[in-house]
C-alpha cells in the first residue's frame, strides 16, 4: 500500500511517502533547529506550534511533487515524545484519514528507528525486517540495544541516566557550541587528539548483566575539563583552540566505546544474524567507522541506515506502519491517542506487562 507517512514527535516535522515495497518516494523534514537553539534545547509549546505551520505545507509539497491520491494508508508516530507535538500529529493524520476515508495505523517512535537500518534512499525497495537483528538505537531520547525477534523488539539494557544524543548536546550546549549538539562535535573532534584526554568507565553495580549504560558522569568530567582548559562557554564557538578539540575528539571516542562495549557480550548471548544502529547519534561518523570496523573483524552483518534517515523522518514511520497494516492492523480515526512514555519503560500493557515495539 501506498503510504504516508507523518512524524511530530519532537522538533522536526517530518512527512514521507513510500510505496508498497518502501521504496521512499518523498521525505522531506522541516527542522526547528534555529526556533529552539536560542534556548539550547526543545521547547514544547514553540515545537507544537510549528508542527501546526509546517505540516500542512509538507503536504501540499508532497502532493505537488508526488502527488497524494494514490495514498492508500496513514501512518503516524503516536508516542512517546512532546505531547503537544504528537497531538498535533495525530489529530492532523486522523483528520487527514478520516476525510479521505483512509485506513490509519498509529506508530511507535521506536519502531521508526528499528525499522530505519532496512530503508534505503536509493529508490530501491526496502529490506525485510530481519529476525534476529541486534540494533544499537541511540538518539536524544534513547540509548538501548534491542533485539528482533518473535515479531516484536525486545530492549536487552538501558541508559541509567541520561541518553547517549543528550549528553552531546549538554556537553555542546556547556561549551556554546549551540543545539543540536551531535553534528557540531562530530565536525570539530576530526580535527582533535582523540587519545589525549581519558575518562574511566562508571563503576555501577550489575549482578544481574543487564550491561546497562551510564553517560551522566562522562558528561559532568567533560565539562568541568572543558571549565579547566580556559573559559566556558567558549568567547568564539567558531574558532574553538586546540585543547577544546582534543577535549571533544576525547569524549566523542570515549562515548562511542562505551556505546559498543555491550555489543560483544550480547552477540556470544543471542548470537544475532544481523547487527544494526538507529537514531541520530547513529549518524555520528567515529560510530560508523567503528560499528563497520567491528562487523568486518566479526563477519556479522553490519547495516546502518543512510545518515538522513538516522534522525527522526516520517520514511521510518510510514515503514512501520506498513508492517502494521500487512498484519491487518488499523487504528480509529476518532480515537487514537498519544502517549508521551514508552510503554515498555512503564509497563504500561494489558495486565501491567510491558508493550514492546512490534515488528
Ligand atoms: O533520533 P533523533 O533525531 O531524535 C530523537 O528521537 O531523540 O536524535 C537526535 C539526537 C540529538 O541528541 C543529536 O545531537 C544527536 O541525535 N545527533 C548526533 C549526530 N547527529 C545527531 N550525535 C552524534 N553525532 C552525530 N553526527
Ligand atoms: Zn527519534
Amino acid at each position: 500500500m501506498r503510504a504516508l507517512g507523518i512524524e511530530t514527535s519532537c522538533d522536526e516535522t517530518a512527512v514521507a511517502v513510500l510505496e508498497g515495497d518502501g521504496r521512499v518516494v518523498f521525505n522531506v523534514i522541516s527542522s526547528q533547529a534555529a526556533a529552539h537553539a536560542p534556548y539550547l534545547g526543545v521547547v514544547p509549546e514553540i515545537a507544537a506550534r510549528h508542527h501546526l505551520e509546517a505540516l500542512p505545507k509538507l503536504l501540499a509539497e508532497a502532493d505537488r511533487q508526488v502527488g497524494l491520491a494514490g495514498v492508500e494508508l496513514v501512518a503516524v508516530t503516536r508516542g512517546p515524545g512532546l505531547i503537544g507535538s504528537l497531538l498535533v500529529g495525530t489529530c492532523f493524520a486522523s483528520a487527514y484519514a478520516w476525510a479521505r476515508k483512509l485506513p490509519l495505523v498509529g506508530v511507535d517512535h521506536l519502531e521508526g528507528h528499528l525499522v530505519s537500518p532496512f530503508l534505503n534512499l536509493e529508490d530501491a525497495p526496502a529490506r525485510g525486517t530481519v529476525e534476529g537483528t541486534l540494533t544499537l538505537v541511540i538518539s536524544g531520547g534513547h540509548s538501548s540495544y534491542f533485539l528482533l525477534a518473535g515479531g516484536e523488539a525486545r530492549p536487552l539494557n538501558r541508559t541509567r541516566d541520561d541518553a547517549a544524543g543528550e549528553v552531546f548536546d549538554k556537553v555542546a550546549a556547556a561549551l556554546g557550541l549551540g543545539y543540536p549538539g551531535g553534528p557540531v562535535v562530530d565536525v570539530l573532534a576530526e580535527r582533535g587528539d582523540p587519545a589525549r584526554f581519558e575518562f574511566s568507565r562508571p563503576r555501577i553495580k550489575d549482578p544481574a548483566g543487564a550491561l546497562d549504560f551510564s553517560f551522566s558522569g562522562l558528561k559532568t568530567s567533560v565539562i568541568r575539563t572543558a571549565q579547566g582548559l580556559g573559559q566556558v562557554p567558549l568567547p568564539d564557538p567558531g574558532k574553538p583552540p586546540q585543547a577544546f578539540l582534543d577535549l571533544l575528539a576525547s569524549f566523542q571516542s570515549t562515548i562511542v566505546e562505551w556505546l559498543l562495549w555491550p555489543l560483544e557480550e550480547l552477540v556470544a548471548r543471542h548470537a544475532p544474524r544481523l547487527v544494526a544502529a538507529s537514531g541520530g547519534v547513529a549518524g555520528n561518523r567515529e560510530l560508523r567507522r567503528r560499528l563497520a570496523a567491528w562487523g568486518e573483524r566479526s563477519g556479522i552483518e553490519v547495516l546502518l541506515p543512510p545518515v538522513a534517515l538516522t534522525t527522526d523522518n516520517a520514511a521510518m514511520i510510514a515503514w512501520a506502519g506498513q508492517t502494521r497494516a500487512a498484519r491487518g492492523e488499523r487504528d480509529d480515526p476518532r480515537a487514537l491517542a498519544a502517549y508521551p512514555r514508552a510503554p515498555w519503560k512503564t509497563a504500561g500493557g494489558p495486565g501491567g506487562k510491558p508493550v514492546f515495539p512490534a515488528l
